[in-house]
């Protein structure tokens, strides 16, 4: 056969594929030495009956049986095509001819190993054989699917994805370990990065943008682990939000003036609740002729700005040198002279080079950190500067937070899986030790519907803005009645 794409030398000697395993036969099992020994034993006792399979559990095994099968044939030919495929053709071979490449090679082996499939195992076949070949194995289908946020990985039999919120199991897996610390490797090394004993993890940005993070044993106990945040290309925008009822249009008109008036917000929420979604969204109110500068460990953040300067933070080398921390990059931020700051997430000790900022004429300046509440975001800086060995008494070190932050906007992912803004907090000030703050907006809980959806409302508290008059100023004149209850 020739072609392109095919290694030369196999041509003349085509190498002979490594027989599939063959399907587990429907024969009973053999009968054990120990029953043949001692037939007498076998005579007396009383026939049992094994209890009849349920046809889902026939249908199932069999089903089993079909994907061992397929991965077993995958593996085989995916040898057979590495060793006949012409590695360094295949960077300029277009998707569809490399496609229908490997549809004949795979075609030649399979009938050299006497092997029919039908035409669904085929066309999956050689799918498969192609994300091995120049995508990411099991991986690749999930990457591709647009309704799928997260995957995790819990070692090779192990694949979880978040859609729509919920985080559902597959029945995608890898062969074994090794093939997943191969396809690991194959993300790592794209990015010039290592991983392995003695390196056992890394965090890194795959080419199409989205935020990967694996450990592999012996530090991860059970097989690899890995988790991908699928990057979206289509950023949710404030509209989008509204529409998905994440919040309500007074919010986001609030929001709205909190931002164009220069308030400095941070955005607070567990993992994966929609904080860096939310501060994108929220970067949409900023004025198009403002400087902002990015800061971010993976840039995920996509300004629609014409003026923005992003910046990734990067871990050492293997050398262990070469590293560029989050607060590098801020340091550095503030002689390029910004208008604002936007730091991805703060949970270091960037967090005093932020409030200073903050502080310092950068008003306007954006951050998420990871809490539970507006309460717990102030308690997590107050502990996040402790740690950065700050020695400053906690009355200083709380002044500093209330006269740095305006607003603490509270992302949550609730137990239905939807993304709700629960809870607008402006930090007033302080009250003797105590920084105050008061609640605009907050999302109720009224109930749970029979399908699990949470049955909800947002509501304003019923306290009038601490920043109305400066909102008046800006010429953001919000109708007093978005500050009235429901009843
Ligand atoms: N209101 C929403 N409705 C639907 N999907 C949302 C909403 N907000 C965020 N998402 C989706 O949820 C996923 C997680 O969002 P995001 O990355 O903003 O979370 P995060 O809190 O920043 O996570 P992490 O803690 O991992 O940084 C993304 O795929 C995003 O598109
Ligand atoms: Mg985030």
């Amino acid at each position: 056969m020739f072609s392109r794409y095919k290694k030369s030398s196999d041509a003349a000697a085509p190498a002979r594929p490594p027989v599939a395993a063959p399907i587990a036969s429907n024969d009973p099992a053999p009968r054990t030495s120990a029953t043949e020994a001692r037939p007498g034993i076998q005579r007396r006792m009383a026939p049992v009956q094994p209890p009849k399979p349920s046809a889902e559990a026939i249908a199932q095994d069999k089903e089993k049986k079909r994907k061992d099968r397929l991965m077993e044939l995958k593996v085989a030919l995916h040898k057979e095509l590495l060793e006949n495929l012409n590695l360094a053709a295949l960077e300029s071979a277009s998707e569809a001819s490399l496609k229908s490449e490997i549809a004949s090679i795979t075609a030649e082996a399979l009938e050299n190993m006497s092997v029919a499939l039908n035409k669904d195992d085929r066309v999956t076949l050689n799918q498969e054989l192609y994300d091995e070949v120049m995508g990411l194995g099991p991986l690749e289908p999930l990457l591709k699917d647009d309704t799928v946020n997260d995957i995790l990985v819990n070692g090779p039999k192990r694949i979880f994805i978040e859609r729509a919120g919920k985080l559902v199991l597959t029945d995608i897996t890898f062969k074994d370990e090794r093939h997943l610390l191969r396809i690991i490797d194959k993300i790592v090394s794209a990015v010039g990065r290592r991983v392995d004993e003695s390196n056992p993890y890394v965090d890194a940005r795959l080419a199409d943008g989205s935020r990967f993070n694996a450990m592999v044993p012996p530090v991860a106990v059970d097989g690899s682990l890995v988790s991908i945040r699928k990057f979206k290309k289509e950023k949710l925008a404030v509209g989008d939000l509204v529409k998905f009822g994440a919040f309500t249009e007074e919010m986001a008109a609030y929001l709205q003036a909190a931002v164009s008036c220069r308030l400095n917000v941070i955005v607070s929420g567990g993992t994966g609740s929609g904080k860096t979604t939310t501060l994108n969204a929220l970067s949409s109110f900023i004025d198009n002729t403002e400087r902002v500068l990015t800061i971010e460990d993976t840039a995920e953040l996509q300004l629609q700005q014409i003026h923005v300067g992003r910046m990734e933070s990067r871990p050492a080398n293997v050398e262990g040198k070469g590293a560029v921390t989050q607060r590098d990059c801020l340091r550095n931020a503030l002689r390029m002279r910004p208008d604002r700051i936007i730091v991805g997430e703060t949970r270091g000790e960037e967090v005093i080079d932020m409030l200073q900022a903050m502080n310092t004429g950068h008003d306007g300046s954006m951050t998420t950190i990871h809490a539970n509440s507006a309460r717990d975001a102030v308690s997590r800086l107050e502990n996040m500067i402790a740690m950065a060995g700050i020695e400053m008494p906690l009355k200083a070190v709380r002044s500093q937070i209330a006269s740095a932050v305006n607003l603490i906007v509270q992302a949550s992912r609730l137990q239905d899986g939807s993304r709700r803004m629960t809870s607008i907090t402006e930090v007033t000030g302080m009250e003797g030790e105590v920084i105050s703050m008061q609640e605009i907006f907050r999302y109720e809980r009224l109930g749970l519907a029979p399908d699990g959806k949470i049955i909800g409302r947002f509501n304003a508290s019923g306290v009038r803005s601490h920043y109305s008059e400066r909102f008046r100023q800006w010429g953001y004149d919000l109708p007093s009645s978005i500050y009235e209850p429901l009843i």
